[in-house]
């Protein structure tokens, strides 16, 4: 993952570098640090901090000066988490300095191959002697060395006595915005922070170089190219208004107002989609990570409902390596939040190999996926900050429930209008949290759609409450997880399909049986005796996945407030995974 920023111009670029970090740390924020060509003696001056970007920012002199800065907010895959092994890192004569996003696979090989000195256990600092150990100019350097490298990698390079920041991009994002007061280079939009009115996205293999009035964009072979700019508008860049304790909170208590807006807009929007050529699939085959393929589940099971479509699902680090039958008329579609993450990505190009057509469902403008696919459906969460995905995930589920409809040519308009309009996100549910919150093994279960719930739940609470829970369709509890069930033990049962309501309730009775203990979660009155519960308001059944998931994002956020953790930036994690 990680975030890169770089910013040349004619006024001290540091805290323009610092505020980009800031706006990138949900890329990672294990450490963070910038280089620059301090102003006048043009020295090369590095600083790093374990941490946020407030760290970084502490230890910064208060009168450093430099027009030529790059910085890095880190998610350590090559070495553990600690200032030497933050970027920025040098070459071994001092000469070059580099930040990095992605992966460089061969970089032990190479390493072995070289004679200097290493003194972190980064791919980069590999990346960077590489770079050093070639020929040419400085561009030149940077072309060759890229060849030689096996992976993904977005980098801002400079050279000591050059007034320059030179790029280089494959598989990891990479952009460029400039105006009168100079050039800045980001991983993503977000860094630009309102600044600039267009931006220029560097395409695989592309590099740049910026100087303080100008950006030169060059091919692989280090033609000069002209990149056509994307206009910087509908960006959501209002994130510092925080009001509630935590992001995640903030964004789960939206999530009325997001399915509002996507009411709103979705029709609008997919007025300019080929509805014809798109009924004429026989299949559709979903992929993508997390979050984003319980989506993914979510809109197989529609379509299958709504549309009699043949709908399947993948995980994109597992598509990706598979041994696939592609099918013709099938559409492959790809579910992501960010539109960054490199394993769903990757499943996209290699759809695209075979030449069979794509869909993507993201939430940000302009992100990787929407070049890449055929179809763009957008959703309209807004920007989500908080690593645990809440808004996205629920307007992901509305977007393909309303996508299916429509392809199905059911009119439910009024259904839906009523939903977005009478949902509510703030149920007193404090009494039924504090009860349970003594339980450090817990079990979701649901059947159907709820299954698909109870794996979204589970997620939400071992991703921000270190709590090591499953989600498990009901029906498998007596194929191998029963045995774990004890009195200690509190099972999360799911329940909104009234068809399938008696055989939750056998399930629940075999848990009971074991001493469990059960929190049910319905808008169903059940026949049998729960210890807690959580009474859902009643709407169509199609969208209780929507309505259900709410209550169980709030019992992740208090078991991890209770516990002392911070919601919005969950340890070992990203928002945006970047790298395989
Ligand atoms: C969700 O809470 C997670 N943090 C994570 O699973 C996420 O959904 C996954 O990494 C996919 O991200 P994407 O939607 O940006 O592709």
């Amino acid at each position: 993952m990680c975030g890169i920023c770089g910013a040349i111009g004619n006024e001290n670029q540091i805290s323009t570098v610092v505020a980009g970090l800031k706006k990138l740390d949900y890329r990672g924020y294990d450490s963070s640090g910038v280089a620059y060509l301090q102003t006048p003696q043009n020295q090369l001056c590095v600083q790093k901090s374990v941490g946020s970007v407030k760290n970084l920012q502490k230890k910064l002199e208060k009168n450093a000066f430099s027009n030529v800065v790059i910085g890095h907010t880190r998610w350590a895959t090559h070495g553990n988490v600690c200032e030497k092994n933050a970027h920025p890192h040098v070459s071994s004569s001092g000469r070059f300095a580099i930040v990095h996003n992605g992966i460089v696979e061969n970089f032990e090989s190479l390493k072995q191959r070289m004679s200097c000195d290493f003194y972190s256990d980064t791919d980069t600092e590999v990346f960077v002697n590489l770079i050093e150990n070639q020929t040419g100019n400085t561009l030149q350097k940077l072309q060759k060395a890229s060849t030689l490298i096996k992976g993904s990698f977005a980098v801002a390079l400079l050279e000591v006595g050059i007034d320059k920041i030179f790029l280089a991009k494959r598989s990891s994002p990479l952009m460029v915005a400039f105006d009168h007061r100079g050039c800045v280079a980001a991983s993503d939009i977000s860094a630009f922070a309102g600044r600039f009115d267009c931006c220029w996205i560097l395409n695989d293999n592309e590099f740049a170089v910026l100087e303080k009035d100008k950006v030169t964009f060059f091919d692989q072979k280090l033609k000069k190219i002209s990149i056509k700019p994307i206009k910087i508008d509908e960006y959501d860049f209002a994130e510092e208004n925080l009001q509630e304790d935590s992001f995640m909170l903030k964004e789960i208590k939206e999530q009325p107002v997001v399915l509002r807006n996507t009411y709103f807009k979705y029709f609008a929007e997919i007025q300019n989609l080929d509805w014809e050529k798109l009924k004429k699939f026989h299949a559709f085959h979903f992929v993508a990570c997390g979050t984003a393929y319980h989506s993914c589940l979510m809109g197989a099971r529609f379509l299958k409902q709504f549309c009699k479509k043949n709908a399947t699902c993948d995980i994109a680090s597992e598509f990706r390596y598979d041994n696939n039958i592609f099918v013709k008329n099938c559409l492959y579609i790809f579910v992501s939040q960010s539109g960054e993450t490199a394993d769903t990505i990757a499943c996209a190009n290699l759809v695209k190999q075979k030449g069979l057509p794509t869909m993507c469902v993201t939430n940000v403008p302009y992100c990787t996926l929407n070049n890449l696919a055929d179809y763009v459906l957008p959703t309209f969460a807004g920007k989500e900050i908080a690593v645990a995905s809440t808004k996205a995930y629920t307007a992901q589920v509305f977007t393909l429930l309303v996508f299916a409809l429509r392809l199905a040519n059911l009119d439910c308009q009024e259904i839906l209008k009523k939903f977005v309009l009478n949902l509510q996100t703030t149920q007193d549910l404090d009494s039924v949290f504090k009860q349970i919150e003594k339980f450090k093994k817990i079990f979701f279960v649901g059947r159907e759609q709820d299954f698909v719930t109870a794996l979204e739940g589970a997620l939400k609470l071992k991703e921000i409450a270190y709590i090591g829970c499953i989600g498990i369709a009901a029906g498998e509890l007596k194929h191998g997880t029963l045995a774990l069930v004890d009195d200690e033990t509190l099972i999360v049962a799911i329940s909104t399909q009234k068809s399938l309501k008696e055989k939750m309730e056998s399930n629940m009775l075999e848990i009971k049986a074991r001493g469990g203990k059960i929190l049910l979660v319905s808008q169903f009155k059940h026949d049998i005796d729960v210890d807690f519960l959580i009474k859902l308001p009643d709407f169509e059944e199609f969208l209780m996945p929507i309505v259900s998931i709410i209550p169980l994002q709030h019992l992740a956020l208090h078991f991890c407030q209770s516990l002392g953790y911070n919601p919005d930036k969950p340890r070992n994690l990203a928002k945006s995974v970047t790298v395989e």
